[in-house]
């Protein structure tokens, strides 16, 4: 009786070391090795250095943070990058006209502005009026129809980033199906319109699941492939996630943590701890989703400054 209790057991804690961890800061310095050897090349055949443009309006912590790693990632792989900051008070109308200036630069390919944004500006306003041809966080509503219609387009950056790491983990995606809790415009909408489309990393049957889904554990239980974009630290339980699935964490939540240096730490929306041991894949937080997010910006800036990603003008 005991031997065939603890085979049993035996056989289920092999069950769980078969968990592999979706390594984002792995596989994005590997992209980012592809993109400075692509940047050499450019230099010594003269052709253009991308240069990508970040806008931070206010002084938002996380923001902040986001926006240093974007830079610094432009220096490591040898991209030209521009920080503008902007003080929270300054209004939508000298906003829209330093887009304007960004849009008419010929030497920045793309770029972005942070979000979120003060209170008195409107967001939609202001990414209506990136020039989509420069609009590398596919946040433009033409570069969102197009993404949709799966026509060449700028592909937000972090829908991208997860795309990328299925595909480089070789996680099969066809006829699965496919769980997404949050509907954010800047992830769990794309990530679940790019799911279903018909493409290599796509085809799956995508439930799309927000705030006011009724007994949410009823579809993440079903997941093959649960992607969490909630901004809840540690939402998703065991319970809720079912054996085998591969899992998706967007979450990046800074908790008070006397013990770091910092003074914080950061936890996703899954509590990996428990979770992990069910899962066939899963990303960790931090080093998961977050360093793929920022090396998917990169290589839209270049699709940009090469000029690649056709694209009407709508003006
Ligand atoms: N805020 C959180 N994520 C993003 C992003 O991908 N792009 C921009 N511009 N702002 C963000």
């Amino acid at each position: 009786m005991n031997a065939l209790y603890f085979s049993a057991n035996f056989a289920n804690l092999e069950n769980k070391i078969a968990m592999i961890l979706l390594d984002g800061k792995k596989i994005s310095a590997e992209i980012k090795a592809e993109l400075k050897k692509e940047i050499e090349k450019i230099k010594a055949s003269g052709g253009k250095i991308p240069h990508l443009a970040a806008i931070l309006v206010g002084n938002d912590g996380a923001s902040e943070t986001y926006v240093k790693s974007k830079v610094k990632s432009c220096q490591e792989v040898g991209f030209h990058s521009t920080l503008l900051r902007l003080k929270a008070d300054i209004s939508e109308a000298a906003l829209l006209a330093e887009i304007q200036k960004m849009n008419q630069n010929p030497e920045i390919d793309g770029f972005i502005v942070q979000l979120p944004l003060p209170k008195h500006i409107s967001e939609n306003k202001i990414i209506e009026n990136i020039a989509p041809e420069k609009d590398v966080d596919g946040f433009h509503p033409i570069n969102i129809g197009r993404m949709t219609k799966n026509l060449p387009a700028y592909i937000p950056a972090t829908p991208f980033g997860i795309l990328q790491l299925l595909e480089r983990y070789q996680i099969e995606t066809t006829s699965k199906h496919c769980v997404v809790v949050g509907r954010s415009h800047i992830v769990g909408s794309p990530i679940s319109i790019l799911m279903a489309r018909n493409a290599p990393i796509g085809n799956c049957t995508v439930t799309l699941c927000h705030s006011k889904t009724k007994d949410l554990s009823y579809f993440t239980q079903k997941a093959d492939i649960l992607i969490v974009a909630l901004g809840k630290p540690e939402f998703i339980e065991a319970y809720m996630v079912k054996d085998g699935a591969v899992v998706v964490d967007v979450g990046i939540t800074r908790l008070p943590d006397e013990n770091s240096a910092k003074g914080y730490k950061i936890v996703g929306d899954v509590k990996f701890e428990e979770v992990a041991p069910k899962c066939s894949y899963i990303t960790p937080v931090p080093g998961g989703v977050g360093p793929m997010t920022v090396v998917s910006l990169l290589q839209n800036t270049l699709f940009a400054a090469k000029k690649q990603v056709y694209l009407p003008n709508p003006f």
